[in-house]
């Protein structure tokens, strides 16, 4: 795979968005949004949130890829109940072709990571210049590409993340979670020049705590930081066991878990403007207005 910079990866992402290709048939898109999953804190659901919007986007018609960047301890592949391999490993050293590499269900399509493998990046070969890479390959491919992140404030995920036409950020009620989510925004809005941000509040347990967040989060990022953050929607917390919540998100039920989901997708694509204009919007004076105006407390 070629190494290119960060920069010369966002200047050829920039003017493939600007090209005026024919769409390929049954696709929704001529070229891929990404979207990246995130949080600053682990355990917080990066990997459940970033697994239903991509179910959902595709019971709406997309073709969606997920990858998982959690390169090291991958979750995706177990929580979806593909079988657990080393593809990542064996795509990057050649011994596997994308389309040999991918899980394929329908046109939800899963690039999985590994588990426990340390030594897969160094200096000449980085996580994020892996990523733009199978991204650019296959940007005329697919209608989203969703990336689900690794937890930390790292160069990697910034990258991943400034690389992004969108974020998801997704956050809990507990103080460690708001704090290291606030960082994340923090340092890509002030370091990475990115001042579009969309807020999703998972394992809330009732209207007054999701209020109390909602507040606490944006007045604060409205005092310091110049941003632009929307606030998509909320997950109730599943008090059940654990593992009865994985299966839940998958199911295509009537339960609260997957409405509220539905609901966060609407809003999400409520602002969907497509890709000819993704870049244009995102620098638009609009795009650019402060927290305030985003502050109305979603419901349950
Ligand atoms: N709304 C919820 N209610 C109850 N449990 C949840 C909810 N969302 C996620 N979980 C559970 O929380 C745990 C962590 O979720 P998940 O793996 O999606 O988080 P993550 O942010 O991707 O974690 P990591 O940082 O380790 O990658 C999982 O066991 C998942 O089932
Ligand atoms: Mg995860």
């Amino acid at each position: 795979m070629s190494r290119k910079t960060t920069a010369e990866w966002l200047q050829e992402h920039h003017s493939q968005s600007s090209r005026n290709l024919p769409q390929k048939v049954g696709r929704k898109r001529k070229f891929a949004r990404t979207l990246a999953v995130s949080s600053g804190k682990g355990g917080v659901g990066k990997t459940s949130v970033a697994i239903k919007t991509a179910k959902i986007l595709v019971e709406r018609g997309e073709k969606v890829l997920l990858i998982d960047c959690d390169y090291n301890l991958s979750n995706t592949a177990v929580k979806l109940g593909f079988p657990i391999g080393n593809n990542f490993y064996e795509l990057l050293s050649d011994k596997k072709s994308f389309q040999e590499a991918i899980h394929e269900d329908g046109n939800f399509h899963l690039l999985s990571a590994c588990n426990g493998n340390m030594d897969l990046f160094d200096e000449e070969c980085s996580l994020e210049g892996v990523v733009f890479d199978i991204i650019s390959s296959h940007i005329e491919d697919y209608d989203t590409i969703i990336l689900d992140c690794p937890a930390g404030l790292t160069k990697e995920v910034c990258n991943l993340n400034a690389y992004c036409d969108d974020r998801f950020i997704v956050v809990t009620p507990d103080k460690s979670s708001i704090t290291d989510s606030y960082s994340l925004v923090k340092v890509l809005t002030n370091r990475f020049g990115i001042r579009n941000h969309k807020l999703i509040f998972n394992k809330v347990s009732g209207s007054k705590q999701l209020e109390k967040l909602t507040r606490t989060f944006l007045e604060t990022a409205q005092l310091y930081l110049d941003c632009r953050l929307q606030v998509l929607g909320a997950i109730p917390f599943f008090k059940e066991n654990v593992d009865r919540f994985d299966r839940e998100l998958l199911k295509i039920a009537d339960s609260k878990i997957h409405k509220s989901f539905h609901k966060v997708i609407d809003k999400y694509t409520e602002e969907d403007i497509g890709d000819s204009t993704v870049f244009s919007s995102y620098l638009s004076k609009e795009s650019m207005n402060l927290v305030g105006r985003e502050h109305e407390v979603p419901s349950l």
